[in-house]
């Protein structure tokens, strides 16, 4: 999707507006936590998200969605989203990110959305992984994809004021990643490995002292592009690089124009001056707490982030199902 050059300010603050979505996604998704099914999580998360977007003031399309019209009756890919009043904007949303994790009551699920001007947020959508490395602010200048590990965890650790020893990198545990885990280990840096979930991974490495530094290895390419969001409001960088799986991948990339030695900058995968991304556990995790239920309603932790002020904003809501509108908590919502 071309970066279109009648970019448009979106001029309100929607950080509230966008929590509530990913709060009732999480919600949602968390009642059917441990059942086994990813695909009842994820649907869980999708109606719910869609029934809240929907009530919000924007002409919005939803740019990272649920696949196309075709085979996704919500959320799909060029719907259009709100009452169509201004601010015009792109939307992506992971629902789920781990529905894995939360199928199985693991922790690290999260509702993830993020919200640009129109026209801002460009989705490589022919390549379904793509090569990332992400850091906070500090090494935000020094990371370089087509360097070689021990170089960026040099680097990194140098701008940190570390030992490479010190410097913790996070990677998708996957067969894809063995020689990027020994190129790692080789550096004497610290590994921590996640079945899945890569968006809060590339956050919490992203975040100033949290524990991990830095975030390595192949995964979803509308992930990477809802991390850049992040990134963005948190200032720190993300660079993806296309991973192709087969030639099929590597012809449908091509015929689309796209160079496949192309490093994506976070500013490339999404650009513009206001950029929002909002976050809430489903399944609590290093980032964020799950959805604790009660008698009646729900507790639920959020992470709402905006680029133009760069406030991070950490929300602990407690939802009282008794006194909201059934149709965005309650299992039956449309
Ligand atoms: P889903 O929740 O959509 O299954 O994604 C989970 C996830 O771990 C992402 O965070 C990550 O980017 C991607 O899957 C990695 O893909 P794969 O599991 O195919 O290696």
């Amino acid at each position: 999707m071309a970066i279109s050059q009648t970019q448009v300010s979106i001029g309100r603050n929607m950080a509230m507006e966008l929590v509530r979505v990913t709060e009732t996604a999480a919600i949602a998704a968390a009642r059917h936590m441990g059942m086994g099914d990813k695909e009842l999580v994820d649907q869980a998360a999708v109606d719910a998200m869609r029934f809240t977007l929907g009530s919000i003031s924007m002409d919005g399309v939803v740019v990272i969605g649920e696949g196309e019209k075709d085979e996704a009756p919500m959320l799909y890919i060029g719907e259009y989203i709100g009452d169509g009043l201004p601010p015009q904007v792109d939307i992506a949303v992971d629902p789920i990110d781990g529905t894995t994790l939360l199928s199985k009551g693991l922790p690290g699920a999260i509702a993830a959305l993020a919200l640009s001007a129109r026209g801002t947020m460009n989705v490589p959508q022919q390549l379904a992984y793509v090569n990332k490395i992400a850091v906070g602010k500090d090494a935000k200048d020094v990371i370089d994809i087509n360097a070689s590990v021990e170089t960026n965890l040099k680097n990194v650790a140098r701008a940190m004021r570390r030992k490479v020893e010190e410097v913790t990198v996070v990677v998708l545990d996957r067969p894809r990643h063995e020689q990027l885990l020994a190129d790692i280990r080789a550096t004497g840096a610290r590994v921590k490995l996640i079945t899945d979930g890569d968006v809060a991974a590339g956050i919490h490495a992203a975040l100033p002292e949290s524990g991990v530094d830095v975030l390595m290895g192949i995964g979803g390419t509308t992930e990477g592009v809802l991390t850049a969001a992040a990134i963005r409001c948190i200032d720190g960088a993300i660079q993806c690089k296309a991973w192709p799986r087969n030639d099929e991948e590597r012809e449908a990339a091509a015929d689309a124009g796209l160079d496949l030695e192309k490093v994506y900058t976070t500013e490339d995968l999404v650009g513009g001056d206001d950029v929002f991304f909002a976050a809430t556990g489903a399944s609590s995790g290093d980032l964020l707490k799950g959805v604790r239920f009660f008698a009646e309603g729900a507790q639920t932790q959020s992470l709402v982030m905006r680029s133009r002020s760069g406030t991070l904003r950490w929300i602990d809501s407690i939802h009282d199902f008794s006194r909201l509108d059934k149709g965005s908590y309650q299992e039956d919502q449309q």
